[in-house]
């Protein structure tokens, strides 16, 4: 049921303390400060390359893991969605990891590519919610997610849970490959042990973000910003609007904009920049003030030492918690996703069954 809740999808966005915190205690022993990784007749420490493969949300869920295992563990990752990785005929090494993130475990193309990575020789990691699905059946390494039943078309607590096993996982990898020392998986195993209190804080500006609405729901084009981690986390923004609210949006890189995507800047289009204060905030920001200067409408959600920084002649700003950066995306996820929510119910949609869409697609 859904509770006090208008639709399963904000029930769902509400339960994601709980469920991070729950996937999170099934890989992380937070008193020894370290991750601990199902891993059964795997050995971790000869992998040194990754295939991933997903599609829509779990998708860009892989994209913030690649960043993450390339960062901690240094082992190169290679992603495709799934409906382009069979056909482009991916050079793949006997025994290597190919890795497959799915809400699901049903998704036909996610499966079909499984199955050709199968046949290629790879070994096959699955990071799935359904234990029971299709893909947890022919894991040889099953990593679930548990985000509990995800009713929402929109996936929501199965996205932030996919990336709290990704970074357990690249955390595990770190160690296996030699990359981190003991005092460093306990700094970051802290880290992700604040993801889920950081995420409820950010779960309190719902309101502020409701009121915020009006400012997106009559655009006809809407561009989210991000860099480093935060780019798929603007892909995934803009995915969750174009879902539920019909409007037409986009996530760029923000350092991409130049490149041809300013062209569509005037005050019409509000442009929502992803932007934690950390190494990338300076370039994020120089980048937004070029969409400003072009009489863009600017919404930052950043910390509040970016606000005070950057906030001044954004049309609105979301403040979120001080995080470390990695577990950014796991609460930068929550505005993009109340925020769409909220201009989805400000336009009447049918935010829980949007039209067109499928909870799991099971045709290739
Ligand atoms: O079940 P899966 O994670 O394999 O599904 C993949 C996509 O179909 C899914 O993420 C889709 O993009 C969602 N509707 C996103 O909200």
């Amino acid at each position: 049921s859904k509770g006090n809740h208008a639709h399963f999808m904000r029930k769902e966005i509400f339960e994601q303390p709980l469920v991070v915190a729950q996937t999170l205690q099934s890989y992380v022993r937070a008193f020894e400060g370290e991750v601990a990784i199902p891993t059964a007749d795997f050995d971790l420490s000869q992998v040194d390359r990754v295939t991933m493969v997903a599609c829509g949300t779990s998708f860009y869920a892989g994209m913030v893991g690649k960043y993450w295992i390339e960062r901690f563990a240094r082992v190169p990752v290679d992603i495709d969605v799934a409906s382009e990785f069979r056909y482009r005929d991916p050079v793949l090494e006997k025994g290597g990891l190919a890795l497959f993130i799915s809400q699901s475990g049903e998704t036909a193309d996610t499966l079909a590519a499984l199955r050709h990575a199968r046949e290629q020789g790879q070994r096959i990691a699955v990071v799935v919610n359904v234990p029971t699905s299709s893909m947890a059946r022919e894991a040889d390494l099953l990593l679930p997610t548990r985000a509990g039943p995800e009713i929402g078309v929109a996936s929501t607590k199965a996205f932030t849970c996919q990336l709290a096993v990704l970074a357990a996982l690249a955390v595990n990898l770190a160690r296996a490959r030699g990359r981190i020392s003991a005092d460093e998986e306990r700094e970051i195993v802290a880290h992700l042990a604040e993801a889920p209190e950081a995420m409820a804080r950010a779960i309190d500006h719902d309101e502020d973000i409701k009121a915020m609405a009006h400012l997106v729901a009559p655009a006809r084009d809407v561009l989210y910003l991000g860099r480093g981690p935060d780019y798929p986390m603007a892909l995934e923004g803009a995915l969750k609007l174009k879902e539920i609210s019909y409007i037409h949006a986009e996530g760029y890189a923000a350092g991409e904009m130049k490149h041809g995507p300013i062209a569509l800047i005037d005050d019409a289009v509000p442009v929502i920049v992803l932007a934690p204060s950390g190494p990338l905030f300076d370039k994020t920001v120089s980048n937004m003030q070029e969409v400003r200067a072009r009489g863009g409408r600017v919404i930052l959600i950043s910390d509040a030492e970016g606000i005070a920084a950057a906030g001044d002649g954004c049309v609105a700003t979301i403040e979120m918690p001080a995080v470390h950066e990695l577990i950014a995306p796991l609460v930068y996820a929550v505005p993009v996703q109340l925020l769409a929510y909220h201009v989805a119910v400000l336009k009447g949609t049918d935010v829980d069954q949007p039209r067109n869409l499928a909870k799991s697609v099971t045709v290739e």
